[in-house]
């Protein structure tokens, strides 16, 4: 199938590029004896996951179907963490997760009994220091939830626990910045970590993008372990599926108020959500910076400001183009909603071999069932 004879909206996740973010994860571990758990909460396009389970251990979670869906389509290490679960969660969460990871230490004490005999026991801490570019996403902010503070510890519950999970990076491109961060858990916490069997160092670290310092990490990585006697885990989202997949849309009119602005039949608020959230511009493959044609590429939503951003292209666009919206794997997939009644973009892969195959196709069965199955 050639890819103009599919219908847009759709994602493509193309399995070249895919590989080769997997096989600088290999790299690392290599040199640094970590291991690493893809985390679901960015990326869960488990039909893919045949191409990404030879290079991980397995997955991470922020949510209880997240570990079920980890466990029956990936396999390997299935670790569970939320926020915040119920008693249901942990009962239906420890029968299939290696390692339960608790936010608090009141969770921990609530429910330790339920998961005792059957995974092993974590807590997250949250070292208070961090590399995140947005107040939004720090897990370090002030009256941050995520995790126990140093000072906030109770050392006995370090006697029932196996590990311990961290997780302070977004997007971090700097080794050395990484390695501060290390430094620092280590003062902190070092005492404790030397208890524990494993400590994950969560996400966030953006050692595939390019020209990161990834000996530097890993050296870091394998001191870290050895010095707490610890194995230690990455739980990487959007190092392993960025720049990856296109989100391929068509033009289908253009409208002039004082800027051009091309509308496709897309919408961040429904398909990229992040670019509206964090209000990081998208990029577009076609577009040329400081070509002469200015254009917003607005979304066909209602809302006013639902826009992928403002580019320039080489020729003057035209309505039924088609526009290719860059690195638009991580953190979209798994929060594409229904609003406006949009349709959903379909999702395929491309092998290797060129082959193009369809992973999900959406129609308005799945639109209509999702807002209600039952009437009064
Ligand atoms: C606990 C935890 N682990 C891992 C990740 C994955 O982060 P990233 O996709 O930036 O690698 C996140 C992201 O929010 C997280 O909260």
């Amino acid at each position: 199938m050639s890819h103009s004879q599919l219908q847009t909206p759709y994602f493509m996740i193309d399995e070249a590029k895919l590989i080769q973010n997997l096989e600088t994860a290999k790299k690392l571990k290599e040199l640094s004896g970590v291991k690493l758990v893809l985390a679901l909460k960015c990326f869960s396009t488990w039909g893919v996951f045949d191409i990404i389970k030879p290079y991980l251990d397995g997955t991470t979670s922020s949510g209880p179907y997240e570990v079920k869906l980890g466990h029956e389509t990936f396999g390997g290490e299935t670790h569970a963490y939320s926020v915040g679960y119920t008693e249901q969660d942990v009962l239906e969460v420890a029968d299939i997760a290696d390692k339960l990871i608790f936010n608090s230490q009141s969770q921990l004490a609530y429910y330790r009994h339920l998961v005792e005999g059957k995974a092993s026991l974590g807590l997250r801490l949250n070292p208070g220091v961090s590399v995140a570019g947005q107040d939004l996403a720090n897990p370090a902010r002030k009256y941050s939830r995520l995790g126990v503070q140093a000072a906030h510890i109770d050392a006995q519950v370090f006697d029932a626990l196996d590990g311990v999970m961290f997780h302070m990076n977004c997007e971090n491109k700097s080794a050395d910045s990484f390695v501060a961060l290390l430094d620092s858990i280590s003062e902190q916490f070092g005492q404790y970590l030397d208890k524990m069997q494993w400590v994950s160092l969560g996400g966030g670290v953006f050692f595939t993008w390019p020209g990161y310092e990834l000996e530097k990490l890993a050296a870091a990585l394998k001191a870290f372990a050895e010095k707490h006697g610890v194995q230690l885990y990455l739980e990487p989202g959007e190092a392993i599926i960025t720049k990856t997949t296109d989100l391929v849309v068509t033009v289908v009119d253009i409208v002039e108020n004082e800027k051009k602005t091309a509308i496709v039949d897309s919408a961040t608020e429904a398909h990229r959500l992040d670019t509206l959230i964090y209000d990081e511009p998208a990029s577009i493959l076609e577009a040329t910076d400081g070509a002469p044609h200015h254009y917003v590429i607005g979304s066909c939503s209602c809302l006013a400001g639902d826009q992928f951003c403002e580019t320039q292209f080489s020729e003057p666009l035209k309505i039924g183009q088609r526009l290719h919206i860059l690195d638009s794997a991580g953190y979209t997939m798994v929060k594409l909603n229904w609003f406006n009644g949009i349709k959903m973009p379909s999702i395929y892969c491309q092998r290797s071999s060129g082959e193009v195959v369809k992973l999900n196709e959406f129609g308005y069965a799945d639109f209509k069932r999702s807002l209600s199955q039952w009437s009064v």
